[in-house]
């Protein structure tokens, strides 16, 4: 077993070069923090040293903190004794770095005296992503060499800076080409003292009330409802008040004040959450994915065209069938649009869109599959014809070729039903717009072979997607959690609440958009034909869905035609009395009384409903952790992340105050859509939580 060391110390006639080696990202561990510590000792006590390197082996520098701490004991004070012991070392310390630079990863460099670092190396301290704050003096000591404003706009912002950004910003010294351990002993040479950030001032004109008001206020316009950034904006400010030491034990009082919020539980959940999903449990331990090297999309409409592109950036070749010139030629210049717009924003160059573009064909025959080693169908979604589809499938995919469908609402048992290989087929249900939206579910039939299974989770990788694997069932996990949801928001207007009401109660809380106008977006037509074709699937309720309904007969379409819940000025959601005139108009029909809704009712009778399908799809095996759920609604339907997903949230709540408001509205309404899921009874009853009942069935 090992031995390589985690650090390791070699000399260079006068200079120490302190290497680190944890891969597979130079994670800062506590067996790091350790090694590290004996290496500073070691060099701290040699004497004759004029200088010192610190650098990594592997793809990167520290890549920062590890994650997995969070939940322990504080680790503030040892990382500061750490890093208190890099930065009064008696010679020159230089930093040289490469790869993403993260949080600790940065902090490490900001102890050091000097920083170099290779072309290309990103820079970033996105702890507020994480719901917490720099807690390994990053708030003190950035601001001492660059300000407190350009501070702010790092640790604010938490994306990557590039090298080139760095030097500007001024906490990178210098950018060096070629053999990077070497140019560094030579850098080191040069440096005639220490220079120790924690000895400098804060430059005060930097720190004004002013600047700070700006970032505070910005701060809460785009982290609604998120405390962490404002934490933030607090310990970076007091570096221009606070004595260097006192500034560092207030970082420490700070960061762990914000460990403790739902708000960090919920987003460091997530990140372990996102991770976590492509561990499928009863997989045989060597199950291979099979190799994607070309792929096929039939056809060629808005979910077909995004779902290529995905391909095409992944660097796989794609070919996209249609069985009509027009569609294909309207499809393809939408795919060309999506590239146009991508390099309009600055995220692709020509060359790149020039690349992907040459990777995407089109084809009006069958025979232009044959070879493709993943088939995605995305025609209309109507059965008869997908299994047409597929059977002409059956026909021309080689042996072993993934067969997947996109459909949202059909059996996927009964697709694969059309097919001799019913192994290989499966779903693989993207969001709209598919090139955008991180979340893939994948849903495997009764038939689908682990292969199958494991090609598709893996291929989720380079498409750049977070695959949840689900059951089949109507709705799988997204859509079958929304329906309760959507409808309640829709039953509401009916009860007189304006669709504004409805919406901004949502977003207020968090939700990315108010259901309402994403009915708008999405086309209310949409909605109607999936509730027409599937009516045998709903509960027998007269008023279901025909908010959606009234509007539709009365050709408001949504967005597209300018009329919906809302009424639109380009994207601009007006009130509109007319369709709220419809809306009463309807209620009146149906017999629903008008009534009065607080916000906390909206917010109850639609959250409710959906935590609540949550517990059943779990005890149904329709997912596999309760912490996929949570993946697919904030990757897929825009639940607040900062909320954790609607399973985290259930308990953040208490799992008993869902269950009496479920019974609230059961004895208000009626069983039809409130009775509690027997799994949300039986943990409430047993006084178990979800993981208990998660590691009883493992
Ligand atoms: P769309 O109507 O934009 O495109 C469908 C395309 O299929 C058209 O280009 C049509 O010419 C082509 N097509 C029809 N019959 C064909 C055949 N026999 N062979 C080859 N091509 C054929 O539809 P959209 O919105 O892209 O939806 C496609 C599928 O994706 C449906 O199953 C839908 O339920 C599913 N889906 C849609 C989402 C959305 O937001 N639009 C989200 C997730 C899934």
């Amino acid at each position: 077993m090992n031995p390589r060391p985690l650090a390791s110390v070699a000399y260079e006639g006068e200079t120490a070069v302190v290497t680190v080696a944890n891969p597979p990202v130079n994670t800062i561990t506590a067996a790091v923090r350790a090694a590290l510590a004996q290496a500073v000792a070691e060099i701290a006590a040699r004497p004759g040293l004029k200088a010192a390197v610190l650098l990594c082996e592997g793809s990167t520098f520290f890549s920062g903190a590890d994650i997995g701490e969070f939940a322990g004991p504080p680790k503030e004070e040892e990382y500061r004794r750490l890093f208190n012991s890099i930065e009064a070392l008696p010679f020159p310390v230089l930093a040289a770095m490469h790869g993403t630079v993260m949080g600790g990863g940065l902090e490490i460099a900001l102890a050091c005296h000097y920083r170099i670092a290779a072309p290309g190396t990103r820079f970033a301290l996105p702890e507020v992503t994480l719901g917490i704050i720099p807690g390994g003096g990053g708030t003190q000591r950035l601001p001492r060499l660059i300000g407190v404003e350009k501070t702010l706009e790092l640790v604010l912002d938490a994306r990557p800076v590039d090298a080139a950004r760095a030097l500007e910003l001024g906490f990178l010294d210098a950018v060096v080409d070629g053999d990077l351990r070497a140019a560094a002993i030579a850098h080191a040479r040069t440096l005639a003292a220490p220079r120790r950030t924690g000895e400098m001032k804060v430059d005060p004109a930097t720190a004004t009330e002013a600047i700070v008001a700006r970032f505070a206020a910005e701060a809460r316009k785009r982290y609604r409802n998120r405390q962490a950034p404002l934490t933030a904006i607090e310990a970076v400010r007091a570096s221009a008040t606070l004595p260097f030491d006192q500034g560092l034990e207030y970082e420490t009082e700070l960061v762990n004040r914000a460990k403790a919020t739902v708000e960090s539980q919920a987003l460091v959940h997530l990140f372990f959450a996102e991770r976590e999903t492509r561990r499928v449990p009863g997989l045989p331990a060597d199950t291979k994915p099979r190799p994607v090297a070309k792929a096929a999309i039939v056809g060629a409409g808005t979910m077909g065209g995004g779902i290529a592109v995905c391909f095409a950036n992944a660097g796989i070749p794609v070919t996209v069938l249609d069985a009509d010139r027009a569609a294909l030629d309207r499809g393809l210049a939408g795919i060309d649009a999506i590239y146009a717009g991508m390099v309009k924003r600055g995220r692709i160059g020509e060359a790149d869109r020039a690349a992907r573009m040459a990777l995407i064909g089109g084809a009006l025959d069958y025979d232009a599959v044959r070879d493709a080693d993943v088939i995605v169908e995305a025609v209309f979604e109507d059965l008869a014809l997908k299994a047409r589809v597929f059977a002409a499938l059956d026909r021309v995919a080689k042996p072993g070729a993934v067969l997947a469908t996109n459909t949202s609402t059909l059996d996927i048992e009964a697709i694969a039903g059309a097919v001799s290989r019913p192994q290989d087929v499966i779903g693989m249900h993207f969001f709209s717009p598919a090139n955008v939206m991180p979340l893939l579910e994948v849903v495997r039939t009764s038939k689908t072979s682990p292969e199958t299974i494991r090609t598709v989770m893996e291929l989720a990788r380079p498409l750049r997607k977070t695959p949840v694997l689900a059951r089949v069932c109507y709705g799988f996990i997204g859509n079958r959690m929304m329906e309760g949801y959507a409808r309640e928001a829709e039953r509401m207007v009916l009860e007189g609440a304006t669709p504004r009401e409805v919406d901004s109660a949502l977003e207020d809380w968090g939700m990315a958009m108010g259901i309402l106008a994403v009915f708008d977006l999405a086309g209310i037509d949409v909605g109607v034909n999936v509730h027409k074709a599937n009516a045998d699937k709903y509960p027998p309720d007269p008023a279901y869905y025909q908010a959606d309904f009234a509007l539709h007969e009365a050709g408001r379409l949504g967005q597209k035609n300018g009329r919906g819940y809302y009424r639109y000025e380009g994207r601009e959601r007006i009130d509109d009395p007319e369709a709220i005139a419809i809306l009463a108009e309807r209620a009146a029909k149906l017999g629903i009384a008008p009534c009065r809704h607080t916000r906390e009712e909206i917010l109850e009778r639609c959250l409710y409903p959906l935590m609540n399908e949550g517990f059943r799809i779990l005890a149904e095996g329709v997912a596999l952790r309760a912490s996929d759920i949570d993946v697919v609604w904030t990757s897929g339907y825009g639940f607040p992340r900062y909320r954790g997903g609607p399973m985290f949230h259930a308990q953040s709540i208490g799992l008993a105050t869902l269950l009496d408001g479920m019974r609230k509205y059961r004895d208000r309404f009626g069983p039809m859509h409130w009775e509690p899921a027997p799994l949300l009874v039986e943990l409430v009853e047993s006084g178990k939580t979800l993981a208990d009942w998660e590691a009883a069935r493992r």
